[in-house]
């Protein structure tokens, strides 16, 4: 028997991704148009410890789909990882009688949702936010887009200055320890050779690679980095190796970090956004719980948490073919 949910609460937590703003957006719009009260918990689990919460209504959203970051904030929370602080968030939620949680977050924040909702028998949906895309379960994360987007545009301008100085640049990307964001913008800037920890490219096979570039007639040349790939160097210890043992090549590092976290979301990630959003409302009303939303086959899809906690997203083998052979 599922319970009448009056009051949905909604919170973004760990990274934060470009689109987090728009699924808000989403969510609370759902909410009025269901004649459901949504509270936002501002910071996260430590927010929702702390009874941070804040009445949203439809206007309380207006102007904030083009936003990068998120209204509401974010925060790791240590003491939820312990029973007592779950169980102040609990009496916090219920003292506000807020009936369900949507959750706006990445893995750590989904096992978070998934222990609370069975401790508490909980109503929880996620909705996969950050721009690793490292989530099973859905084929874009909110905010994976517009990273690669903003990324890419970094790598033409790095693009620009590689050529007129005949450098090779090691551009290193995020990603925690997945390479989707690394393999996307490597194809798409035409980078030279691509390193993701999903493949272990290995020393020898890159020196001999960045030789062809260089005997095919390329005079300058881009390595994208992911900052979790396996090679065993940082893009720094790389730039040494590579100077050491290719005296033709002048070497330079760019670390991009957290610029690839901010920016206006793309219109791709507002659309993905504003549907899992209403996707994530409808299913709590439905008296679904501990599901992710997810996008597969472009369908608004569900998938069990721990389906998507446990499972791996994996690299897309045919875009890294396609690389493989573009970088001839
Ligand atoms: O998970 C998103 C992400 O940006 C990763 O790509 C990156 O490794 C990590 O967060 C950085 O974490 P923090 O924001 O705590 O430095």
């Amino acid at each position: 028997m599922s319970k009448t949910i009056k009051k949905i609460g909604v919170m973004t937590s760990g990274g934060d991704s470009p689109g987090m703003n728009a699924a808000i957006r989403s969510v609370v719009r759902a909410c009025v148009y269901h004649d459901i009260e949504c509270y936002g918990i501002y910071r996260g689990y430590e927010g929702m410890i702390e009874g941070d919460f804040i009445l949203l209504n439809a206007r309380s959203v207006k102007g904030i789909i083009n936003k990068g970051g998120t209204i509401l904030k974010s925060a790791r929370s240590k003491e939820f990882r312990t029973h007592e602080g779950r169980k102040k968030a609990h009496e916090q939620l219920t003292k506000a009688g807020i009936d369900a949680l949507v959750v706006i977050g990445g893995d750590g924040s989904f096992t978070g949702a998934m222990i609370f909702s069975d401790e508490f028998d909980y109503h929880v949906i996620g909705i996969p936010g950050t721009i690793d895309n490292d989530i099973f379960g859905t084929t874009h994360t909110l905010g994976f887009d517009t990273a690669c987007n903003t990324v890419v545009d970094v790598i033409d301008k790095i693009r620009d200055t590689a050529s007129s100085h005949n450098r090779l640049f090691f551009v290193e990307v995020m990603g925690r320890d997945a390479g989707h964001i690394a393999l996307n913008v490597g194809v798409g800037a035409g980078a030279e050779e691509i390193l993701i920890p999903e493949e272990d490219l290995g020393l020898d096979r890159l020196l001999e690679s960045l030789r062809r570039s260089k005997q095919s007639g390329k005079s300058s040349s881009i390595v994208i980095v992911a900052e979790g790939d396996k090679i065993g160097k940082s893009v720094f210890e790389l730039k040494d190796y590579v100077e050491a043992h290719m005296t033709e090549y002048e070497v330079r590092v760019s670390v991009l970090g957290h610029m690839q976290r901010g920016g206006s979301p793309s219109c791709f990630d507002r659309v993905l956004a504003s549907r899992m959003g209403v996707k994530a409302v409808e299913s709590l009303l439905e008296g679904k719980n501990k599901y992710m939303v997810g996008l597969i086959k472009d369908q608004m899809s569900l998938t069990p948490l721990e389906k998507a906690i446990k499972g791996q997203s994996k690299i897309d083998l045919e875009l890294l073919r396609v690389s493989d052979i573009l970088t001839i």
